[in-house]
């Protein structure tokens, strides 16, 4: 029977992903933490803890008393909010990373983490971005997540734990805001679409960059998890595509449903930073590997984000 750790539950993917982990394993083998003691009220049917990520003693004992099997390691700050405090943002993402991974080692637990597109940057050719391209990546999210990547490899080749991650592009969703990222305006699009039928873009018209639905990225998350440990030969992380496109093409799709939205543009620091990033991902090796496919489309993200926001 599998026992479930998830770190930064309360986050963009941690609810999504806590309540299919409660749908698969049933709540009495999850277990939500989060920095946020308040967070407590997300999770009415499962026990949560309130957690700091980088207590990594902490995070042993309640892998002992819990007998915790498997952690969703997903506490981290993004590519946008980490660089106003680049010390902080690299101790939370790397020091909460090797706290996961002794314990995965201690204990023999399974691991998710999620790494992301930010990894890329410098050098990396941005369409169709294989899986092991040169790159010099730009925010200190990135190289974080860079360097995680080379851990978790050191800890299944050295150790053998086994430590799953795929690199996540911009993950779109409507239960909980995003934390922080440069590709968070695809999700404030569809908030300020509804509510006022107009956004201001922090990016420019034509900035391309690789996005997720969020039911993808859970499904993504679990079939990895899912997967025979010997289909599982990249121990960094997986590319993974959903699809692509700029904030000129989503506001076409959105005007489809809301004829008069209107949206101008103010490119700010983030600007930067998306064009450091990939337009397009190539996934072949997670299709091959794990038989990775993802079934949203730019059509059906704005249908059901338009149908779903409150
Ligand atoms: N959505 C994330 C960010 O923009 C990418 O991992 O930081």
């Amino acid at each position: 029977m599998e026992k479930i750790l998830i770190t930064g539950a309360a986050g963009q993917l941690g609810v999504e992903l806590t309540n299919a982990l409660i749908s698969k394993y049933g709540a009495n083998n999850i277990l939500a933490s989060d920095i946020n003691a308040k967070s407590a009220e997300k999770f009415q049917s499962i026990k949560f803890i309130p957690l700091d990520a980088t207590d990594t003693k902490r995070i042993a004992e309640i892998v002992a008393s819990e007998h915790i099997t498997q952690i969703y390691h997903l506490a981290a700050i993004l590519s946008a909010k980490g660089e106003d405090n680049p010390l902080f943002t690299w101790e939370l993402n790397m020091k909460s990373l090797l706290g996961v991974l002794e314990a995965a080692k201690n204990y023999n637990l399974k691991v998710f983490w999620p790494s992301s597109i930010a990894v890329f940057g410098k050098d990396t050719p941005r369409e169709n971005t294989p899986q092991n391209p040169p790159a010099i990546p730009s925010t200190v999210y990135g190289i974080s997540k860079q360097a995680g990547e080379q851990w978790c490899n050191y800890y299944a080749e050295k150790f053998n734990v086994d430590i799953r991650s795929v690199r996540y592009p911009g993950l779109i969703s409507y239960s909980a805001p995003p934390g922080g990222g440069t590709t968070d305006y695809a999700v404030e699009i569809f908030y300020e679409a509804k509510e006022k039928n107009e956004y201001n873009c922090f990016l420019k018209a034509d900035t391309r960059l690789p996005m997720m639905y969020m039911p993808d990225a859970v499904r993504a998350a679990i079939e990895l998890m899912s997967a025979p440990a010997s289909r599982i030969k990249t121990r960094t992380s997986y590319n993974v595509a959903g699809v692509s496109f700029t904030p000129d093409e989503l506001t076409k799709e959105l005007k489809g449903h809301l004829p008069e939205f209107k949206i101008s543009y103010t490119p700010d620091f983030r600007q930067k930073i998306a064009d450091s990033w990939p337009t397009s991902i190539n996934d072949q090796v997670a299709k091959t590997e794990w038989e990775w496919t993802p079934k949203y489309n730019l059509a059906r993200i704005t249908e059901d984000m338009l149908k779903n926001i409150k």
